[in-house]
């Protein structure tokens, strides 16, 4: 038995679904029609990956919370699922906020996530009480547990405050369970809390693994909490950021936070702290392990600052990033599109050594849905280059530019012209460095019919950005101020005939 609610958002996907089919973009998950935000229970589940996503089917804004879902064997493809629940029960019926899955060793789903209810306080304001919730499923259908909350205000240590408390990710070390969640503790910033367990239904508190202290933001949303490459890593999504460097920006950001993990205190002990993504558009990461052992990173390709401004022709709002392999190199995190993407390459067009001076296009390096790769370096050793610039998504009125001053080693990605209709924040600065014997920059973008994703250096940086430029603008350009050695290769992304 399915609520009245889910069943009406399913009634409502079934009838309307069709209509936005050919709106979509062609390889970035999007709710099929409504809005989303946040990946949520991004696991695998009986060989397949399973992603589900906060979700309000019936208008391109946030609403009550509902969680879509999808599942794919290959991260590019993904197949639609009815939507996985609704906001039908009382402890939350103001919303299913976000959170994670896992499977259980009976071979069942279960699904961790925030259950939301509105309470009239003291003073008659309302406020959100927070709880973590369980749904327990076969990968399509849910039933919520009648012991629900799992995880209350009882749960939280003193001072923790059970406005802020959501986010659950959970996942298994040998026989026992584990869960990071956000909180919000007496200074007013963001804890990331820890719990364990032996079943996933009843959980002990451990400790804070990390604390905000008002140092990157304020709330920490969206944690997520693994080893890679002989490192732990944290990743956070704080609210009220305030700009540091040009690596971080105000507002909502994204926060890495590298480490080794103290497990007898439960603590990361941090060695790095960096963005996780310089773009605009992106928040809420998630990760999950493949069979093959590697980390996958996927993100709501948006963010809270700009997601006010949509395109009123498209029936859907929010996309995700391509998923992101990702590894910890000399400290950093790296990212770069899952492998699988280039089962999609089509026709190759390549250059070598192209000297440009002044503004070039190149013949056949163009497109909407490709997989371009540029590599920039000076043209000799004494010939050094003052600015490189390209433009992608352009036609006579349209462009969207990334330029890179080797001087200053920042890289400027500019979406004035990239076909929005409001005067939002629409430029990125942010630092990278070139190869220091080649000089050699390296720039992989790929784009679909609303986005921009760009890789810097085989993955260092990582930029993401929505563009709602008209599609017929598919020209490349490359301007240089000085002489610059270019390799180009473009693959488009061809995703019909399988
Ligand atoms: C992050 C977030 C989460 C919350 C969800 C609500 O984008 O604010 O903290 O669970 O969105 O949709």
């Amino acid at each position: 038995m399915i609520s009245k609610a889910l069943k009406q958002a399913r009634d409502f996907e079934t009838e309307y679904l069709p209509y936005a089919e050919s709106e979509q973009p062609r390889f970035h998950v999007t709710g099929g029609i409504g809005w989303i935000n946040d990946p949520n229970g991004f696991s695998s589940y009986k060989g397949e990956y399973h992603l589900f996503f906060q979700y309000y089917p019936y208008e391109t804004k946030w609403g009550p919370m509902h969680w879509g879902h999808v599942k794919t064997t290959d991260f590019i493809r993904w197949e639609k699922l009815p939507a996985a629940m609704a906001p039908d029960q009382p402890y939350d019926k103001d919303g299913c906020f976000s959170g994670s899955a896992i499977e259980l060793p009976d071979g069942k789903q279960m699904l961790i996530y925030t259950g939301v209810r509105a309470v009239r306080q003291h003073d008659g304001r309302m406020e959100n009480v927070q709880t973590q919730c369980v749904a327990i499923g076969d990968g399509q259908d849910y039933v919520k547990y009648e012991g629900n909350p799992i995880l209350s205000a009882k749960d939280l240590p003193e001072g923790g405050d059970p406005v802020d408390f959501r986010d659950p990710k959970v996942w298994k070390e040998g026989d026992v369970y584990y869960l990071v969640a956000g909180n919000r503790c007496s200074d007013g910033s963001g804890t990331i809390l820890l719990y364990e367990s032996t079943d996933c239904f009843h959980w002990t508190y451990n400790g804070i693994l990390s604390a905000c202290h008002n140092q990157y933001g304020r709330m920490w949303e969206c944690p997520d909490f693994f080893p890679l490459d002989g490192k732990h890593v944290l990743l956070v999504s704080p609210q009220e950021m305030n700009a540091i460097g040009l690596e971080f920006h105000p507002g909502n950001g994204t926060v890495c936070l590298i480490g080794s993990y103290n497990r007898s205190k439960f603590h990361l002990d941090r060695e790095n702290v960096q963005a996780i993504d310089y773009g605009l558009d992106f928040y809420a990461p998630q990760t999950l392990e493949t069979a093959d052992g590697r980390r996958i990173m996927i993100a709501w390709m948006q963010n809270w600052e700009t997601s006010g401004c949509r395109n009123e022709q498209l029936r859907f709002m929010g996309q995700m990033t391509v998923p992101r392999e990702l590894h910890v190199k000399n400290g950093r995190l790296y990212q770069n599109p899952v492998r699988e993407l280039e089962a999609y390459r089509g026709t190759k067009i390549s250059y070598r050594n192209v000297l440009v001076c002044g503004e070039t296009t190149l013949a056949g390096i163009g497109g909407r849905v490709m997989d371009l790769t540029v590599t920039v370096r000076p043209s000799s050793r004494e010939n050094i280059y003052q600015r490189f610039r390209m433009n992608v998504a352009k036609d006579g009125q349209w462009f969207t530019s990334i330029r890179y001053k080797p001087s200053v080693g920042t890289i400027r990605v500019d979406r004035t012209h990239s076909g929005f209709p409001h005067d939002i924040v629409s430029v990125r600065e942010f630092p990278v460095s070139q190869n220091r014997e080649t000089g050699e920059l390296k720039l992989r973008i790929l784009m679909d019919r609303y986005s921009m994703e760009l890789f810097v250096n085989d993955g260092e940086y990582a930029a993401s950005f929505v563009l709602y430029t008209p599609e017929s603008a598919d020209a490349v350009s490359f301007e240089t101020s000085g002489v610059v050695m270019l390799d180009v290769e473009k693959y488009d992304l061809v995703f019909d005939e399988k």
